[in-house]
């Protein structure tokens, strides 16, 4: 049975995602880091009567290396939540240098485990990731994962609020494709399942997108300098991993959206580029997960019109986000 790790295991994601990883029976060994308050956080969890076995560690005495040895699945929500005030530069800033050694530490001790990527921002963090592991020479595309998930259970929830049936959000399936920011998130609204009703106005569609993109400033703003999403990524972080476990058991069919590198698909991301007219290079789209990770890339399917103009909206800045985090990384090889 497989070891998952957290890295930033005491922070306002970190805590309640370890929570649920240990209130599941899909792992065995739980194993967390933090630069502060972990044993705090493990003797609480390790009360809990389930199979995982809880270990933490602090940075002293190798602790990253010791909390990755043996690690099947990696989660980070290590770094700074936006506050208000904040520009995405300031974040970047401070959590490109975080995930740079983290990544640094997974390279070089767990480098077959599959990562999955909160730490914001990432459209950037995710590149970040890959050009370290292809400068130790372990880049593996197909176990490198953005978790866009958030994006995905707000517009479940959003959609069934919408379809007046609010109780019925975990039915309601809604591909969210592109990035994980602002205008980079793209809900392919056409494709919810049960669909929207045909008379919805563009004025309410255009609503419902806005919310989707920009559902994380609701949070920031009622939180009042309090930080960001932290209860809703936990229960979206978590449910990803799941699906991550579940394929590595050997699990079929399992297929989730998640930001990626486009060649984890043989295709190299053929039918994307093609779909979309040029060839991004990470995009996040429903991926069939397997037990090497990703299987492949489905494709955007039928857009319409309106879903056509978002994606030409989200590329732009969806490729500036990209090479700053790729650049952060070669430019200062
Ligand atoms: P937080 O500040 O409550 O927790 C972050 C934790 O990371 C802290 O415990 C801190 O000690 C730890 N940390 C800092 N440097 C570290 C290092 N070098 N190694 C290990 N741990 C380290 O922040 P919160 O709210 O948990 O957010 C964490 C990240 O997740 C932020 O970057 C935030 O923007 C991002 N996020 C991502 C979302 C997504 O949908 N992917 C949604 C919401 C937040």
């Amino acid at each position: 049975m497989p070891k998952a790790v957290v890295l930033g295991a005491a922070g306002g994601i970190g805590q309640p995602l370890s929570l649920l990883l240990k209130a599941s029976h899909l792992i065995t060994e739980l194993s967390l880091f933090d630069i502060v308050n972990t044993p705090g956080v493990v003797a609480d969890l390790s009360h809990i009567a389930t199979p995982a076995q809880v270990t933490g560690y602090l940075p002293p005495n190798d602790g990253l290396v010791n909390a990755l040895k043996g690690a099947d699945v990696v989660v980070i929500p290590a770094g700074v939540p936006r506050k208000p005030g904040m520009t995405r530069d300031d974040l970047f800033r401070i959590n490109a240098g975080i995930v740079r050694d983290l990544a640094k530490a997974i390279a070089t001790t767990s480098p077959k485990a599959f990562v999955l990527v909160i730490s914001n921002p990432v459209n950037s963090t995710v590149p970040i990731f890959a050009e370290v592991f292809r400068e130790h020479g372990v880049f593996d595309a197909r176990r490198l994962f953005g978790v866009t998930t958030l994006d995905v259970v707000r517009a479940q929830t959003f959609v069934a609020e919408v379809q007046g049936d609010g109780r019925n959000a975990p039915n309601v399936t809604v591909p969210v494709v592109g990035g994980h920011s602002g205008v980079t998130i793209v809900p392919l609204l056409s494709q919810s399942q049960p669909p929207l009703a045909a008379n919805t106005s563009e004025e309410k569609l255009k609503e419902l997108t806005h919310r989707i993109q920009f559902g994380g400033d609701e949070v920031v703003k009622a939180k009042d300098g309090a930080g960001s999403a932290t209860l809703s990524m936990a229960y979206a972080g978590a449910e990803f991993a799941f699906k991550v476990l579940r394929a590595l058991g050997g699990e079929k069919g399992i297929i989730s959206p998640s930001y990626v590198h486009l060649s984890a698909d043989a295709n190299g991301g053929g039918v994307i580029h093609k779909e979309l007219g040029r060839p991004v290079e990470y995009f996040s789209a429903p991926v069939e997960l397997g037990p090497n990770g990703v299987e492949r890339i489905l494709p955007l399917g039928k857009v319409t019109a309106y879903e056509k103009a978002l994606l030409e909206a989200a590329l732009p800045e969806l490729e500036g986000n990209i090479t700053k985090g790729s650049e952060f990384i070669t430019a200062a090889a």
